[in-house]
């Protein structure tokens, strides 16, 4: 069984080294970063995802951004330890936090990643939409988490104001669950159809 649970200030330093072991040196001069500087993350949906010992496997950050003054996710960074990569976790991070970030209002993503791994879970190249340059246009991937988020969402992406309040886009509306609930997974190669058995938010994709 393992846990995926919402990031904790007592997971930051744990995250922070898997990331620099998963990417390369001077991954925070990306200008991906720059929008995130200053920027609170969209903690409900930072996950950490634990082996049964409580070894962190994986993880997951969420920031808020702006595009044609539209809220937009913006996913990533994503990391999956070297030695459990290709095992499916990265899948049920993906798929878990996209569940939450849905049940949570929000209605379009973005990220900055490999065409090929993403388009699995609905991601397409945005081609009206413009990361803070050196960015590889080929990477600028979006997904509706409502039909037609992204119609005439265009332009360059920016920074979200600090000062906004996102939690006004994730709000939970009175009656619906908390989507920052810990849920416990098989391992995805025990069984294929890994499914969330704790009361809580679900892999709902
Ligand atoms: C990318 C990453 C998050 C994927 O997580 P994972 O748990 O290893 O991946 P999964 O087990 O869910 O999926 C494995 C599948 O994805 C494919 N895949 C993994 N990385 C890929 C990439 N960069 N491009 C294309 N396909 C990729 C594998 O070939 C495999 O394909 P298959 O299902 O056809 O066999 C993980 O490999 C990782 O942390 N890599 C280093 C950091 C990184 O590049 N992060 C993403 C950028 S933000």
């Amino acid at each position: 069984m393992y846990e995926i649970c919402p990031e904790t200030p007592a997971d930051e330093a744990e995250v922070e080294s898997l990331y620099d072991l998963c990417f390369a040196p001077g991954r925070t001069a990306l200008s991906s970063y720059r929008l995130r500087d200053g920027v609170p993350r969209v903690s409900d949906l930072c996950l950490v995802l634990r082996d049964p010992t409580g070894i962190l496997l994986a993880a997951i950050r969420f920031w808020p951004v702006r595009v044609g003054g539209r809220p937009v996710l913006l996913l990533g960074p994503i990391a999956v330890h070297p030695t459990a990569q290709g095992e499916g976790l990265g899948g049920l991070l993906m798929r878990d936090s996209l569940g939450r970030a849905r049940a949570l209002g929000w209605e379009r993503v973005l990220l900055v990643g490999d065409a090929p791994y993403y388009s699995r879970f609905g991601f397409s190249r945005l081609d009206h939409v413009v990361m803070p340059p050196p960015t590889n246009p080929d990477r600028v991937l979006g997904l509706e988490l409502s039909p037609g988020a992204w119609v005439d969402v265009t332009g360059l992406v920016s920074r979200e104001s600090p000062s906004n309040d996102q939690a006004g886009q994730g709000r939970i509306p009175p009656g619906t669950r908390s989507a920052s609930a810990c849920i416990t997974v098989d391992h995805p190669h025990e069984d294929t159809d890994a499914h969330p058995i704790a009361t809580g938010a679900s892999a709902d994709q």
